[in-house]
This record gives structure tokens, sequence and C-alpha cells, in this order.
């Protein structure tokens, strides 16, 4: 028997699915007017196009538009991004995932009650200029715990992290900081998805011959995962569709695992497992999630 098990909180996390949801819901109710998205809502190549079908498009920049509706992603833009799109007229459908408006506020608040504010996290990262856009740029971000020497620390820090960073670097920078400083409030505004999809993922590579990760080349987090499951040594594959398995992978195999990146919609992961299924359909093919082998 071909079993095929699906790993637990593999694609889309809640966010990104609400998002989408938003997006999928405006071009229906707004059908005259034009919906974009303020950089591509996921880093997902087949959703995106999948948008632009629907009338869904994306732009780099609100100068490259002058009406419509735009849709602000889950992870969210710096305030006075949506100053000017309001300047502009442009309708705002703000689908900025609730975890990360939370860390925004928590931001913002360490700032107005006199904390000097970190924010652990990638400053190139969207999310992370979202969060220093909502200190009014007083915050200063921490990449990595190296930087903290680089920081002339007060005697009143607090912090916050990006809503993607690993909770081990997070408590391990927490640490420093407390050696060093007086008064330190901390916001965990890490949201779990991501490990919970992460150890998921590891879990079941560890119990598979053979391991397929689905998701966009360039999806950050999806690049993770296949480096997280080919560490466990089962050969690992990162696809983006169904057209990227050589069949040959698949030979004396009986127990695939599968898992998918944030950005990955869940027709696609359906997808993968049809395609497998009608290669070996002289086979019995059994399909389940992670939990119940686990029970
Ligand atoms: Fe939100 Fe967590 Fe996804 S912060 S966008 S649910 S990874």
């Amino acid at each position: 028997v071909l079993e095929i098990t699906t790993a637990e909180e593999a694609g889309f996390c809640f966010g990104v699915k609400r998002a989408i949801d938003m997006a999928m819901e405006a071009v229906q109710d707004e059908s005259d007017i034009k919906v974009y998205t303020l950089g591509p809502i996921i880093h997902n190549p087949q959703v995106v196009e999948k948008l632009e079908e629907l009338g869904i498009r994306s732009v780099e920049d609100l100068s490259e538009i002058d009406s419509g509706v735009i849709i602000i992603r889950s992870h969210g833009v710096e305030p006075k991004t949506i100053e000017q799109a309001e300047n502009k007229g442009l309708t705002i459908l703000d689908a900025t995932c609730p975890y990360v408006k939370k860390a925004q506020k928590n931001a913002q608040l360490l700032m107005e009650e006199g904390y000097q504010t970190l924010i652990y996290g990638d400053q190139d990262h969207p999310e992370v200029k979202g969060i220093l856009g909502a200190t009014d740029y007083k915050a200063l971000i921490v990449e990595d715990k190296n930087d903290l020497d680089e920081i002339d620390l007060q005697s009143k820090v607090g912090i916050v992290a990006q809503t993607t960073k690993s909770p081990a670097s997070f408590k391990e920078l927490i640490g420093l900081l407390l050696n060093r400083v007086k008064e330190l409030k901390i916001y965990n505004t890490i949201c779990n998805t991501t490990q919970v999809r992460q150890s998921g993922a590891e879990n079941l590579a560890d119990d598979v011959e053979i391991m397929f990760v689905i998701g966009g080349f360039n999806s950050a987090n999806t690049n993770r995962l296949a480096e997280i499951c080919s560490n466990t040594g089962t050969p690992t594959y990162h696809i983006e569709t169904a057209e990227d398995i050589e069949w040959s992978w698949l030979e004396n195999i009986n127990k695939i695992g599968i898992t998918a990146g944030a950005s990955t919609p869940d027709w696609l992961i359906k997808e993968v497992i049809q395609a497998m299924s009608e290669e070996k359909k002289d086979l019995e093919i059994e399909e389940k999630e992670q939990e119940e082998i686990e029970e």
C-alpha cells in the first residue's frame, strides 16, 4: 500500500487564508471596480496567476494607480502607506493579519510608555517595516543577537518580534537583554503556526521514505521547510506543482510525506496527491493526516 501523509498545518495559515478570501470577495462584490494588491498577496506564483485571472492585479507602488480598491496583504504596511492610499481616494481593504496588527500595536504601546523599543526581525521584511512605521520609525531593529552590541541600551527596554521568528532565538535574545537592562517588557508576538508547521514537517519526514515540500521557489518559509525536512536525512523534494515531480523518485517507495508552505493553497496540495494517485493507480493508496499516525 502506498501511503501518502500530509503534515500538520501544511499550507495556508489563518492570516493568508483570510487575505485571499477577502481578495476573492472584493472581486465578486466590486465587479466594475479595479482591485489591486500592494505587492503580491503571497509568494506563490500559481495563486498570484489565479488572482490575476479574476482581475486582481498586484502593484508595487501606490503611484501606479489612482482609483479602485487596494488590498493590504497579511503582513501589513506602514501607517503612512494607508494614509497615502486614503489621500488618493482609494478604497482600502485591510487584510493585515490580526497577529501582525497586534505586534504593531504592542510596539506602538511600548514607545508610548517610554520604553526604548526593539523589534526583533529582518529589517527588509515588509512586516518589520510596518511595525517600525507604527512606532513612527523610532524603534530599533535587531536582526541578530550581535546587533545588541551596537545599541546603547537604556534602563527601560521593550521588545516585540516579527511573527515568524523562532521562539528559541527570541528567548536567547531576551536572556542576553536581561543581563544588560534594569526593566524589560516583552510582548511575545510570535505566531505559533510556523512552529507547528515546522515541527509537523520534521516529525513526518522522520517517519516516511520520501518527503515533498510544496510551495513557491521564492517563498522563504517553504525553503526553510525543505531545509528542515532534508536535515532529517530523508530525501526531500521542493516542488511548486505536480509537474515538477519526476516519477522515478517514487520507485520502490511506500511511504510519502507531504507538507506545504504558508502560501500554498489546498488545491495545489490536492493536485499533487491526485497526480501521485494517478501515477501509481495500480497500487492501493491510503491518504492520511499526520495526527492519525500519531494516535
Ligand atoms: Fe498571521 Fe501567523 Fe500567518 S501571523 S499571516 S497567521 S503566520
